[in-house]
């Protein structure tokens, strides 16, 4: 079914009055992939973890608590989510454990190799230059840190009107030529033809 451009634009970014609506209905859509996300990125006690374009936040609470000795970063250009996770998490920034950056995957506000662990899920249809965001991945991962990129199925997404609304719909063969061409090793490519939303594995 195609959604109006505003419900698309608001998954591209929520803001505004219907912000806080809308991170409830991503948490609620997204918890079980995103569930299935960081069990495959499988961060450890000591870890740095990025979750880059983390909305509503789905996937925070599970990455603070593998990350128990280390640090979470969350990076995000929506002001609004970006307030609501630090009103949600405070807890876990007062303790230095989480830090929530103003930033997008063109360019990343961390230094060269000061993570472990990356997730991106559901964000690359709306990143402005897919090669420069896969770029600055590979520049803040460490050698041999392991990258997950989250993909809806492309049908979906052009059913929705994706296309129309200017934003990028591509196959995961596709992220992953994208990823190799940044220098990644991509482990793990599922079929166009999968139903739910694709993981790509990558590692640096
Ligand atoms: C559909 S939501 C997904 C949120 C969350 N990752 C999840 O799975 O529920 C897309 C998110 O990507 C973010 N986003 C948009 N453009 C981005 C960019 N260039 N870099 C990183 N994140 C971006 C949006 O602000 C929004 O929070």
């Amino acid at each position: 079914m195609v959604a109006p451009n505003w419900v698309v634009r608001q998954l591209a970014g929520p803001h505004g009055l219907f912000a806080r609506g809308f991170a409830r209905l991503l948490n609620a859509a997204n918890a079980a992939e995103s569930a299935r996300a960081v069990q495959v990125l499988a961060p450890e006690r000591h870890h740095t973890a990025l979750d880059l374009g983390f909305g509503g936040g789905v996937a925070l609470p599970a990455l603070l608590s593998a990350c128990a000795d280390g640090r979470v970063v969350g990076i995000e250009p929506a002001i609004a989510m970006r307030a609501r996770a630090l009103r949600r998490w405070a807890w876990a920034a007062a303790e230095g454990r989480l830090s929530i950056l103003d930033g997008a995957a063109e360019a990343i506000p961390l230094a060269g190799g000061e993570v472990h662990r990356a997730i991106t899920m559901n964000t690359v249809y709306f990143w402005r230059d897919v090669p420069a965001g896969f770029a600055e991945l590979h520049r803040v991962l460490r050698p041999g840190g392991r990258l997950v990129v989250g993909v809806a199925p492309a049908a979906h997404l052009r059913a929705m009107g994706f296309d129309e609304a200017g934003y990028r719909v591509a196959e995961p063969e596709a992220y992953a030529a994208s990823l190799r061409a940044a220098g990644f090793s991509v482990t793990e490519v599922p079929p166009p033809t999968q139903a739910e939303c694709a993981l790509l594995v990558a590692t640096r």
